[in-house]
Parts: structure tokens; C-alpha cells; sequence
């Protein structure tokens, strides 16, 4: 065990169960598989348009774990008022467009302080660890802190998607990135996490910032879990970080 945690998204389990709006692949078995093969945390995005996990889902969660739930929502009060009747160990607060496929960018903390300081504090509160999901940009991290987050989450997407292009320069200079955020958040008394887009050809390099503590990972893992099968996916992963950590 390393002190790099590995949280399991299991939202496209239910995309794959709403694709026939019916019970099964069934989420809940799912989280409870990856708790079984080593997930230090499940983490889960309620969006707007409930287009994969649902609410009876979120319900089942908060029942039936035993490693902390990390939620992840848009700052609306909708959210606010489901994620304060839950109080999840961690809320994560996420940007949403009804017309993505993923989460595209990163939050813009910095243009919504008051709003989000307002979300953030009730959310605190009542005990949820709470983190901004932000690209690799130095203001909002510092906007990150004044509004009361404790945990920044970076944003891999765009590392993740230079990499499948083959543009290593750019994905090399967004690594850079990442690793200096990573390193000022730490100034600022943040905790840092990281994901998005992950893979076992990606995810080396961000399991090796001695900063980040935890790596949310979802679509890629529920894909591979068709070849090989949900616990050995999640084994490979958990082995690629541990090695990560141990090359820094
Ligand atoms: N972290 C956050 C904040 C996310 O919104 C997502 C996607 O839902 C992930 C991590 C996981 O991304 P992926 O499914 O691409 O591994």
C-alpha cells in the first residue's frame, strides 16, 4: 500500500445499464467489487440530466459502502441540497453542460468566488471534504483557496488527450504544468488529487507527483473491465501506481 489512493468511478457501469433502462450491469455490485480489489474510495458524478448514475443510485452508495463515497456534482442548489441530505466523506464540485459527452474543462472557480464560497461553506459544514475539479491554471488554484475548497482536483484530460495524439511535446509541457500546480496548491495547504482520461499508459508520470494523493479513474478502467474482468482491471491500475510512487 502506498499513501496514493485510487478512487473508482463507476459512472458508465450505469451508462452501460441505462443503455437499456434496465437494473443491470447493476453500479452497486460494481463498487462493491472495486472495494474488494483494493479502491481506497468510489466516487460517482449525479449529473443534471441523470444520464448514468441516478439517485436511487446515490442512495444504494451511501448504504452499502465501506470506503468513503467521493460525489460529484455541479454547484447547483438541486446538488447542494441532495449532496447536504447525504453528507458524503467528499464532494467534488465539477463544471456541467447538458451538451458534453465528459467533463470538459476544468471549474472556473476564479469568475465565481462569492457564488461558490457560498455553496462550499454549508457543504464543509456538515463534514464533506470538498474539492474544485480545475484545469492547470495558477489562478484558479489560489481562487480554489480563498473560496474554501480543501482539495483541488487537476484535470489529466488534456495530458491524457495529447498522449493519444502522439503529441508528446504538449503532452510533456502539460505534465510540467500539472507538476508545478501540484507543487504551489501543497504552498497553499491544499490537498491535490488528479484525473480524468487516465489509462495504464498515462498514468505513471501523475502517480509519481509526490503531491497528489489521490487519482479518480473511471471510463478507462470500466472499459478494460470487459476484457479482463473488473477486479484484475482494477489490480493492474493500483500495481501501475504503486510503481509510479515508487519511481519518485
Ligand atoms: N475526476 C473527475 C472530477 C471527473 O469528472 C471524472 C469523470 O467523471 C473523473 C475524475 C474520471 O475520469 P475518467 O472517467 O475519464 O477516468
Amino acid at each position: 500500500m502506498t499513501d496514493l489512493r485510487l478512487g473508482v468511478n463507476i459512472d458508465h457501469v450505469a451508462t452501460v445499464r441505462n443503455a437499456r433502462g434496465g437494473a443491470y450491469p447493476d453500479p452497486l455490485r460494481a463498487a462493491k467489487l472495486a472495494e474488494d480489489a483494493g479502491a481506497d474510495g468510489i466516487t460517482a458524478h449525479l449529473r443534471e440530466d441523470r444520464r448514468h448514475i441516478s439517485d436511487a443510485d446515490i442512495d444504494g452508495l451511501m448504504a452499502v459502502l465501506d470506503v468513503p463515497l467521493n460525489l460529484e456534482i455541479a454547484a447547483t442548489k438541486e446538488m447542494q441540497v441532495i449532496a447536504l441530505r447525504h453528507k458524503p466523506h467528499a464532494v467534488c464540485i465539477v463544471p456541467e453542460k447538458r451538451e458534453e459527452l465528459t467533463t470538459e474543462g476544468g471549474l472556473e472557480v476564479a469568475h465565481e468566488e462569492n457564488r461558490l464560497a457560498h455553496f462550499i461553506a454549508p457543504l464543509r459544514d456538515a463534514g464533506c471534504k470538498v474539492s474544485v475539479f480545475i484545469a492547470a491554471d495558477k489562478r484558479q488554484v489560489e481562487a480554489a483557496q480563498r473560496v474554501g475548497a480543501q482539495v483541488i482536483e487537476l484535470h489529466t484530460g488534456a495530458y491524457c488527450d495529447f498522449h493519444t495524439k502522439g503529441d508528446f511535446a504538449a503532452r510533456d509541457a502539460e505534465l510540467q504544468k500539472l507538476t508545478k500546480l501540484a507543487t504551489f496548491a501543497r504552498t497553499l495547504g491544499l490537498e491535490v488529487h488528479a484525473g480524468h482520461g487516465l489509462t495504464y499508459d498515462t498514468v505513471l508520470p501523475i502517480a509519481r507527483l509526490p503531491e497528489v494523493q489521490e487519482l479518480n479513474i473511471g471510463h478507462f478502467i470500466i472499459g478494460e473491465a470487459i476484457f479482463r474482468g473488473l477486479t484484475p482491471a482494477i489490480s493492474e491500475m493500483r500495481r501501475l501506481m504503486d510503481e509510479g510512487r515508487d519511481l519518485r
